[in-house]
């Protein structure tokens, strides 16, 4: 699969995070700050806090701008604590 979409949000007011408004350009100054790991950036922005339904992106690009392209698992990762914060939603 050829993933065309990291051209045209790095660096963009694209917001990534709904619930609480974080930017690509939110991610990336964190990211130059020094935020290295899912953890950090979810402490210091408050993404995949909320609804979850940005956890993918968000990982994909804080993976993107530190190491490269995002690998299977963290993709998967992303997705599953996407669908599971959706479906826990969806039940309460
Ligand atoms: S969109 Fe990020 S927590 Fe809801």
């Amino acid at each position: 699969m050829i993933d065309n979409r990291s051209h045209y949000y790095f660096n963009s007011d694209m917001i990534i995070c709904v619930c609480k408004r974080v930017s690509c350009r939110d991610l990336n100054a964190a990211i130059d700050k020094g935020v290295r790991s899912w953890a950090e950036l979810r402490s210091e922005l408050g993404v995949a806090t909320t609804c979850g339904r940005c956890a993918c992106e968000a990982r994909r690009h804080l993976r993107e701008r530190t190491q490269g392209s995002a690998s299977p698992a963290e993709t998967m990762a992303g997705q599953l604590i996407s669908a599971a914060i959706g479906a826990v939603r969806e039940c309460a």
